[in-house]
């Protein structure tokens, strides 16, 4: 019997795209009205094209999700600095009473900051004093809950003129008034019957809102749409993958790509490349950059088995924003077979390289290289390794194209690769400093067993990776999962300095031009460290896990950095890295810090102790057989099984007595439909739904064994 814990799904990340032609249909009329509450604010200053050109100027906001197009992530602020940090304390926090994760970057715009909070929740505050200005609640139905594949989290909002834009977790993009909170529109932006999520901020460019989606580990088609900021109309729509062959090709470039896929039924699944975080804007080259993600199915044995790069999967591509033309691409995993995303951040810089200044654009996608390329071409400048990696050997200098290892192939077997789906860098934001000339990524060292799944069947109700992870719980070293920042340095492409955490869970990074770097960490604190050599110089306690980024705004001549502190996301639905004092805050926050901050939080409750297991049920193995696979194909991806304390999503290994008596009618009857645990009874028969049961019982009563052993 397996002693080892279930909790395989604890770094995935993926998601992406699909198509649907007709006009948006209004929202369903059956979803609760959505309500703004207290409509008071006024933005200030119109925050027009010519002033979200000039952001970099604008030193004391934070215009757009980056702070400026570039998505560099620099504050220019100089306050707060290494002499002062031992002043620096809460100015204010806000209570967004969410108990899952938070991943938001504000934006501050003349003393108004706008963020958004689980389940797509839009909330305007005084950026001075954290007084709630509106709060737009659009009423995702949970169950959409189990569409996303890492937590129903958000990462930000744009804001354009007079309107606050946000994607929702149920596909829709809104426009809500800055100043009153009120919906000005919506359109829905996917074919609800497909699964498709949003969790990234749009994006704003020559008056146009531009958004992607995810939905790729389920199976979707990527695309990203642009609408027009005032009217909401659809200006333009740009598929990432081709759909059916036999059908029309909506643009040149799908045409293109459609030759380097071979063999396989990609489009019944979706073929995935779904554009879920990232973009950038060079306003001279009047280029979007989009960052497009894996493949679906994972497996391109299963995907595209006559071989093929399968564009324009794991790629940068530049379009130009009015025609949505595509001007070049760069494919950073030809072929992606591990879940290899290049949706990460892009950073836009003006570099000096052999001498000469270079137009670049820096990525350090999932699959641990760090790219320097030509934005305005997309040649192919360098590329090395920020983590160690095992699917490839090194890039082709030539080619641009990266030599893969036969190691990570993992047709025939099982084949333990590094990274895994997590990434060597996932979505956490990095951060550039022009002053260091130092990007500064928040990387987790990982790896992933992967086993091609026999006998594969595309089923539109679940997870559609044709991976089984099952194997994952049967390796028996002690590899450990490691946090650090790296200093990379673009253009000797090597690190320049590197803090190791001694947590499991990346966070957001923020530079300053003080030569501090900020970050709030999974494991309660808040750190701020020399940027020239990553000396840890402050700290101070949040009670709750962050992933998200922090930023920095000025209000009244005084600096602010804030964030957003609410664990979750991917890693976080199924492990909790514990705070220092064993005390954790119930509900997320929005921390505000300055010079002198003088506010407190309230005590923390005590982490309760994990409870003992339910006791066994007797059945045969064959029972908990079938009981592990139906665990691992339909629960594994949201819940964590085994001694650990889990995530936001219960650990079933401490299931109440109470709760399991609730089993049938939780799994099958859907009972807790509202709390986004969704009924399962299109897919499990009753005696499927006890044996996952009696799987989960034996595993719990496995690992409290294992731990109260090893006491
Ligand atoms: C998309 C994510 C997701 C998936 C997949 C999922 N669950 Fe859940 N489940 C949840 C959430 C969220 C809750 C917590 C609901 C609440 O707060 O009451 C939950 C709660 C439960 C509970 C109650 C636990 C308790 O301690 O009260 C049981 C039992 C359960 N799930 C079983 C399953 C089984 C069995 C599967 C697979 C067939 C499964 N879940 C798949 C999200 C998920």
């Amino acid at each position: 019997m397996k002693t080892t814990t279930i909790r395989i799904f604890a770094t995935f990340v993926a998601f992406l795209l699909t198509a649907c032609e007709q006009p948006s249909p209004p929202p369903s009329s059956e979803q609760p009205p959505a309500s703004a509450e207290a409509a008071t604010t006024d933005i200030g200053t119109w925050l027009g094209t010519e002033r979200l050109e000039a952001a970099d100027t604008d030193t004391a906001n934070w215009l757009a999700h980056g702070r400026t197009y570039s998505e560099q992530r620099f504050s220019p602020l100089t306050q707060v600095k290494a002499d002062n940090l031992d002043q620096l304390g809460l100015a204010w926090s806000f209570d967004t009473q969410s108990t899952r994760g938070l991943e938001a970057t504000p934006i501050v715009v003349d003393g108004t900051m706008f963020t958004t909070g689980t389940w797509s929740v839009v909330y305007a505050h005084d950026a001075k004093t954290g007084a709630l200005k509106w709060k737009y609640d659009p009423q995702v139905p949970r169950e959409y809950g189990y569409k996303a594949c890492c937590d129903v989290v958000n990462r930000g909002a744009a804001v354009f003129e007079d309107k606050v834009y946000v994607g929702t977790i149920d596909g829709r993009l809104l426009a809500i008034n800055a100043n009153t909170g009120a919906l000005a529109w919506e359109q829905l932006t996917i074919d609800p019957e497909k699964p498709y999520t949003i969790t990234g901020a749009p994006r704003v460019a020559n008056g146009k809102i531009i958004i992607g989606n995810g939905g790729a580990e389920l199976g979707v088609r990527g695309y990203i749409t642009a609408y027009d900021a005032q009217s909401g109309d659809q200006v333009w729509r740009f598929y990432t993958v081709p759909g059916n062959p036999a059908e029309p090709f909506e643009h040149p470039a799908m045409e293109e790509a459609a030759k380097t896929w071979r063999g396989g039924k990609w489009w019944e699944v979706g073929g995935g490349g779904t554009v879920w975080d990232a973009m950038a804007f060079d306003p001279e080259l009047n280029l979007l950059y989009i960052g497009v993600g894996n493949g679906a199915p994972w497996s391109r044995y299963t995907r595209s088995p006559g071989g093929g790069d399968n564009l324009y999967l794991a790629s940068i591509v530049a379009i130009d924003v009015d025609s949505a033309d595509l001007a070049w691409h760069y494919q950073t995993t030809p072929g992606d077979n591990w879940d290899y995303t290049a949706v990460q951040q892009m950073i836009l810089a003006d570099i000096e390289i052999g001498g000469e200044m270079r137009q670049v654009i820096m990525q350090a996608p999932k699959n641990g290289f760090f790219y320097v390329l030509d934005r305005k071409t997309g040649e192919f400048l360098s590329a090395e390794t920020y983590v160690p990696i095992t699917w490839a050997t090194h890039v082709d200098p030539e080619t641009g194209r990266p030599v893969e290892d036969s190691a990570a192939h993992y047709l025939d077997d099982t084949k333990v690769v590094r990274p895994g789906p997590a990434g060597g860098h996932n979505w956490h934001p990095m951060s550039y400093s022009p002053n260091t000339g130092l990007v500064y990524i928040p990387v987790v060292e990982n790896r992933l067993a992967y086993t091609q799944e026999q006998n594969f069947e595309h089923n539109p109700d679940t997870w559609n990776t044709a991976i089984d992870f099952r194997p994952n719980s049967d390796l028996s070293d002690d590899f450990q999962v490691v946090t650090k920042i790296v200093a990379w340095d673009p253009v000797a492409q090597k690190a320049n300095w590197t803090h190791t955490h001694n947590h499991e869970a990346a966070s957001g990074l923020l530079a300053t031009a003080s030569d501090l770097v900020f970050q709030p960490g999974a494991n309660c604190e808040f750190a701020a460290y020399d940027a020239h050599n990553g000396d840890k110089l402050w700290s101070s306690q949040t009670q709750m896990g962050t992933i998200a980024a922090p930023i920095s705004y000025e209000v009244d001549g005084e600096q602010y950095i804030a964030f957003v502190s609410g664990w979750g996301g991917a890693s976080g639905l199924y492990t909790t890295v514990p705070c220092a004092d064993g005390r954790r805050a119930e509900s997320g926050r929005i921390l505000a810090y300055k010079i002198g901050g003088t506010a407190t939080l309230p005590e923390a409750p005590l982490t309760p102790p994990i409870p003992a297991p339910q006791p066994r049920l007797e059945v045969t193995g064959a029972v908990l057989e079938e009981g592990e696979l139906l665990y691992s194909r339909h629960c594994g991806f949201c819940h964590s099984l085994g001694a650990g304390p889990g995530g936001v999503i219960p650990n079933l290994a401490h299931i109440s007595a109470d709760s399991l008596a609730a089993w049938d009618a939780v799994v099958l009857g859907g009972s807790r439909r509202n709390m986004g645990m969704v009924s399962f009874s299109h897919l499990l028969s009753l005696e499927q739904s006890h044996a996952i049961q009696a799987w989960v019982l034996e595993v719990a009563n496995t690992a409290a064994e294992a731990t109260s052993a090893g006491e």
